[in-house]
């Protein structure tokens, strides 16, 4: 009998590491980071293990700690001290954001990219202004070009504190264009855009919410974020982005969208980020408290999986465990 094929052969210890076609480095990792103006102290998250609020005189600190681990680049979250309607603390000089983004830029070697939304800032929960009748009409929630201009307000405002990348989560129609303009205008030509570019309408954002306190107060974000049934349309959605100038392209969330990042990366020339969301931490967290999972080998592999279906670069909460171990 004919002897079979053998794919075995490249098995073996000596050689498995020479044929690896995938590996995982710190440099691909970004770490979110929550800042808290309502608390003086550091407050633990539930649901996410090992990540914490922290208030603006340890964001600084907080940082440091990320880049021990190796980790370079952070993503900065922030809780206000007061919230309102249109979320005008979003844009503040003194805001949270702002305050914290100003100090670690300065003390820090960090490479300090910034969330730019409203859902934190706002009293309802969405990431924008309500239309008229958003609070008792279901098929209303946020009017798109005037949300558009405080965008950019935002962007603007994060890079005179000092960021280095901003990056746009709103799912708002042109938001892309709009910020690069205002930041050019305002003299931030080298500012690039990491475009929440596929931002789908996920259950998987639910321990995130507790975190940065920004759940919509009614309704969900469906006429804004994208349907979990599409892919098509995320071709769309990243094309346009592109055309309006993203430097970054974001697939959001990572595990269960990994069809979506391997499309944007054949179809694109651009970096492909992926966002490894809260609800994908919390999981595997929660099953190994249980003893039912090995946290840092399904971590570790899920990291992996995102780099091979495509992302270069990967937010995750698990950047500081995976770097460690590398
Ligand atoms: C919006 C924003 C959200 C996340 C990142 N940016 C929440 C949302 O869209 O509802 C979720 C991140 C996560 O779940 O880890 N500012």
């Amino acid at each position: 009998m004919k002897q079979p094929r053998r794919p075995r052969r490249l098995r073996t210890d000596g050689i498995r590491p020479l044929v690896q076609e995938t590996a995982l480095s710190a440099s691909d990792l970004i770490t979110p980071v929550f800042v808290d103006a309502t608390t003086e102290k550091r407050r633990p998250i539930g649901s996410m293990p090992g990540h914490e609020r922290v208030p603006v005189d340890d964001a600084v600190a907080r940082v440091e700690e990320v880049n021990e681990t190796g980790v370079e680049a952070v993503m900065i979250f922030g809780v206000p001290g007061s919230k309102d309607e249109r979320g005008t603390r979003a844009w503040a000089e003194d805001g949270v954001v702002q305050r914290a983004v100003n100090r670690i830029s300065r003390r820090t070697d960090a490479y300090v990219i910034t969330d730019v939304c409203l859902c934190e800032y706002t009293e309802h929960g969405h990431c924008g202004v309500l239309e008229p009748d958003a609070k008792t009409d279901p098929h209303l929630t946020i009017e798109n070009d005037e949300t558009r201009t405080l965008l950019e307000r935002i962007a603007v405002s994060h890079a005179k504190a000092g960021a280095d990348m901003v990056a746009p989560s709103g799912m708002i129609d042109g938001m892309v264009g709009a910020i690069r303009g205002a930041l050019d205008d305002e003299g931030f030509e080298h500012v690039p855009i990491m475009s929440y570019a596929a931002k789908y309408e996920s259950a998987f954002y639910g321990p995130f919410r507790d975190a940065a306190d920004g759940a919509p107060a009614f309704g969900d974000r469906r006429h804004y974020q994208m349907d979990p049934a599409n892919t098509r349309e995320a071709g769309r959605e990243v094309a346009l982005d592109v055309a309006e100038g993203a430097d970054v392209l974001m697939v959001k969330p990572a595990l269960p969208y990994l069809d979506v990042v391997s499309r944007v990366r054949r179809e694109f020339d651009h970096p492909v980020a992926a966002y490894n969301v809260s609800g994908e931490y919390a999981m595997v967290h929660a099953a190994a408290d249980r003893g039912w999972l090995d946290l840092e080998a399904v971590a570790h592999e899920s990291l992996l999986s995102i780099k091979r279906a495509g992302a270069d670069l990967i937010l995750t909460y698990f950047a500081e465990d995976i770097a460690e171990r590398l």
